[in-house]
């Protein structure tokens, strides 16, 4: 094909696909040719969060853990959280609860089955509900995801940005043309996957890849340059200073109530600020709260930062460690727990992180 042939007439997209699925594609994954739409769902929910690798070990302990949607309904928010603990943006969580025990007590269990309905659902948008339409019912729905923007930005050259209204639009009419209709589960799982395994952001396998001849990308070296993005994502730093408070053998926790970055988690009596603290300073802003008391505590430990990366933050975390000779006045909302029940708390990556490491140590309690 000579350049003036591009871009690649549109009836020739899904057979190129679909030849390299067929004949290419090894990648393996439980939830592939499931027809539950509960389990669909579930998977599809942990991998807005992570990478499929990451996400297998989250889907089987759901599903072995809950393996229908009653059994989720059912479950106590504090387990179906520690079984979240790790994928973070706990929202997804939530909504993951809401809108099973709405299908369980609503519906008797039975998923909606056309896609209005299904994208009628808390936390499910027109991605998921494409996916579960198509993967579950056999409708044909295309899916847009990360993985389709990229495809198709560079295959036919789209430079629209994909974070716009436009740009989603034109993005999602075209997929939904290229859609193989009387397939579109097996279509929709190729083309996810040719983005993840062929099409990959970094280092894509270009020279082996069935449209190598008809990428326009490939073809006008600009495989790097595609897709855009118009908006450049600014990064909020905040410095998060942990009172870990033991007394006797327990220590305090307490739940995050504001709709902010780890709502319903549990943490350390918390001091935030939007800057770089010293200890002194933390302790003072901790007696002026009345957590502590003068002469009435010492400091055991103060640990190195630890950083957390979310997708618009960055947290830096620090966990002073500070051992009381008596117990603060006000309960302050807080928990005192032993080290056999901390375990049953959902905490953010790295509480947990410092949790594992001291208790390794033998040296919290
Ligand atoms: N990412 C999100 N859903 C996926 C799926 N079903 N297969 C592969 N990658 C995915």
């Amino acid at each position: 094909m000579k350049k003036s042939d591009l871009p690649l007439p549109k009836n020739k997209f899904a057979p190129l696909l679909l030849k390299w699925n067929k004949e290419n594609n090894t990648r393996q994954m439980p939830w592939k040719g499931e027809k539950d739409p509960y389990k669909i769902w579930l998977s599809e929910i942990i991998l807005q969060q992570t990478r499929v690798e990451q996400g297998l070990s989250y889907y089987n302990n759901f599903i072995k853990t809950f393996p229908d949607v009653h059994k989720l309904a059912k479950a106590p928010d504090e387990k179906v959280f520690k079984l979240w603990e790790g994928l973070g943006y706990y929202t997804r969580c939530r909504n993951l609860l809401a809108t099973a025990r709405f299908i369980s007590k609503e519906r008797k269990g039975k998923f909606p089955s056309n896609y209005e309905d299904i994208k009628s659902l808390k936390g499910i948008g027109p991605y998921t509900a494409a996916a579960i339409s198509s993967f579950a019912f056999n409708l044909p729905h295309a899916v847009v995801d990360g993985n389709v923007f990229r495809v198709l930005a560079r295959v036919f050259g789209i430079a629209a940005a994909t974070d716009t209204t436009e740009g989603k639009k034109l993005f999602t009419s075209l997929a939904d043309d290229l859609l193989d209709k009387k397939q579109p589960g097996l279509y929709n799982q190729a083309i996810m996957d040719f983005g993840a395994v062929i099409c990959k952001p970094a280092a894509p396998l270009c020279t082996t890849c069935v449209f190598k001849k008809n990428c326009v990308a490939f073809l006008t070296n600009k495989v790097y340059d595609l897709p855009v993005k118009e908006k450049k994502i600014t990064i909020r730093k905040r410095w998060f200073y942990y009172l870990v408070l033991v007394y006797k053998n327990e220590i305090a926790i307490h739940q995050r109530t504001t709709k902010d970055i780890w709502q319903d988690l549990y943490q350390f009596p918390l001091i935030e600020a939007n800057t770089d603290m010293t200890v002194k300073n933390i302790l003072q802003q901790a007696t002026k709260k009345n957590w502590l008391v003068k002469s009435d505590y010492e400091v055991v430990s103060v640990s190195p930062l630890f950083k957390q990366q979310l997708s618009h933050q960055l947290i830096a975390g620090q966990f002073i460690r500070i051992q009381l000779k008596k117990q603060a006045k006000d309960n302050n909302g807080w928990v005192w727990v032993t080290k056999n029940k901390i375990a049953k708390y959902a905490f953010p990556q790295y509480i947990n992180q410092y949790l594992k490491e001291k208790l390794g140590q033998q040296s919290l309690f």
